[in-house]
């Protein structure tokens, strides 16, 4: 067809006029930016998902976050109920967040949160390290937190005939392009963008749930990498061609060795393990907690408060702080400054407007340990760049911001000795309100705008709740 085109241009061209001859320039360039936007990788994306729905909010319930009206300092008394301000959820561990405005809460926490988790295999080259896969975080690879992911799930309306919709949906996970981009992505890009210096980048789509047509025909395995000092497992989806194709541009834009392994791992039911430190108690929960690929439990609770006292605490080239950087699942606005900290159960009344059907039924949760961190939240989400205060005049580099304040003011107990300060709490669900949903066929959905009833109150001591029953 392009052939067709330039030959009758060239006809013209002999004869015709100058404005006819601009007119098919025109008319050619149009022809280009039609194939590029329909061909594009951005486009083979879109086409691969149109019988799925994207989740997700297009506006963050966080973009008053800085507000002065949430500074409630420790001890001062709050009018009005403790409301969820914001819920997260972040497919693969450690990378980007996304927010919603209700969430599915099952045993293992809230649904699709750190489900996948990205591991490397130490390179052949270096015979002093372990042969074994180990996962990957900011603490190392600060850039993971610019790699963006999407849910994309089926619809009533959906074609069943669709692999994607057979696995359930998928993350399409997107990353800066770490190569020099050729003519056609810029172009590509600015078209879908209209901004002429937007970054070209990576994207590459992810089977939700493996079916075992996939697994069978990928041959999909299962493999161990190690989650800090735990052994975990998971299906490798390394092997399926999207998947594939994209695996050694994210090497190199994770600056991750050539001669290093790098895969994305799937957490599945048989793969799921028991919490081992800072147990609930049975009474309360029912059956032993169990999660996937989180650090240490299911749900990570944060009070918007306590995060602006830790943000006035800071040297003021380091605020605003930005709670984000804490990664927890649910944000709550109306308590006082740290009063999460001596919540040992709390109930989630469906006060939030949600217009889908949910169980008619309040989540309970038991609240273990406070959060100890580690260096972390010293990246900044927005740009993946560590941060640090000015450096003192005889000092070449600043102290690490928030960890060098947390430890300095947030040290509130000595669970962990190794902790970089205390905030946020970790909770379990507790079983009893899961099977009320299951027995109304209905899903127990937290929303936001659900009030906190806080139900037991008591002290906290990371770690001291034995490792077993
Ligand atoms: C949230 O933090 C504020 C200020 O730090 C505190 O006053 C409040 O009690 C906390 N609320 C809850 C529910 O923890
Ligand atoms: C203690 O805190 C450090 C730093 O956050 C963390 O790496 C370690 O896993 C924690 N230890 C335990 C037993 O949770």
């Amino acid at each position: 067809m392009v052939g067709y085109i330039l030959q009758s241009l060239q006809g013209t061209l002999k004869t015709a006029t100058v404005t006819d001859g601009a007119i098919c320039v025109v008319l050619l360039l149009s022809l280009i930016f039609i194939l590029v936007i329909q061909n594009g990788s951005i486009s083979t994306t879109h086409k691969q998902l149109r019988h799925l729905r994207r989740l997700g909010l297009s506006a963050s319930n966080m973009v008053d976050q800085y507000d002065p009206k949430y500074d409630t300092p420790e001890g001062t008394t709050t009018e009005g109920p403790v409301r969820i301000k914001a819920i997260c959820v972040h497919p693969i561990k450690s990378c980007g967040r996304i927010e919603l405005n209700r969430a599915l809460l099952t045993k293992t926490g809230f649904m699709y949160d750190r489900c996948f988790a990205l591991a490397t295999e130490p390179g052949k080259n270096n015979p002093a390290m372990e042969s074994k896969w180990r996962f990957i975080s900011q603490r190392t690879k600060p850039t993971m937190s610019q790699i963006q992911t999407e849910l994309w799930l089926p619809h009533k309306g959906s074609h069943q005939h669709d692999p994607l919709v057979q696995a359930g949906g998928c993350v399409v996970v997107s990353f800066p392009d770490p190569d020099a981009p050729g003519w056609l992505d810029c172009l590509e890009k600015f078209l879908h963008t209209g901004n002429p210096f937007a970054t070209p980048e990576v994207q590459f789509v992810v089977p939700l749930e493996p079916t075992p047509a996939m697994i069978n025909e990928y041959k999909i395995p299962f493999k161990t990498f190690g989650i800090h000092g735990r052994d975990a497992r998971g299906l490798d989806m390394g092997t399926i061609p999207s998947v594939a194709a994209a695996l050694p541009k994210l090497k190199r834009y994770l600056r991750i060795a050539p001669d290093q392994g790098l895969t994305l791992l799937r957490c599945t039911p048989e793969t799921l393990v028991r919490t081992d430190k800072n147990l609930a108690p049975l009474e309360h929960i029912g059956t032993p907690s169990v999660h996937g690929y989180t650090d240490q439990q299911p749900i990570n609770i944060n009070n918007l408060s306590s995060v602006h006292a830790v943000s006035a605490l800071l040297p003021t080239e380091n605020q605003p702080l930005n709670a984000f950087r804490f990664r927890a699942n649910l944000w709550i606005t109306g308590a006082p400054a740290f009063d999460e900290e001596s919540w040992k159960r709390y109930r989630i009344l469906p006060k939030g407007r949600d217009a889908e059907p949910r169980a008619d039924v309040a989540p309970t949760v038991s609240v273990v340990c406070r959060t100890s961190r580690c260096t972390m939240p010293n990246v900044n989400p927005e740009t993946g760049v560590p941060s640090a205060d000015n450096p003192a005049p005889e000092k070449k580099r600043g102290k690490p911001q928030p960890s060098a304040t947390l430890v300095e003011y947030r040290t509130v107990e000595n669970g962990n000795k190794s902790a970089l300060g205390y905030i946020g709490m970790h909770c379990v669900p507790e079983d009893r309100p899961l099977q009320l949903a299951e027995e109304q066929g209905k899903g127990l959905y937290i929303a936001v705008g659900d009030e906190i009833e806080v139900l037991e109150r008591g002290e906290h001591l990371y770690g001291s709740t034995g490792n077993d029953y």
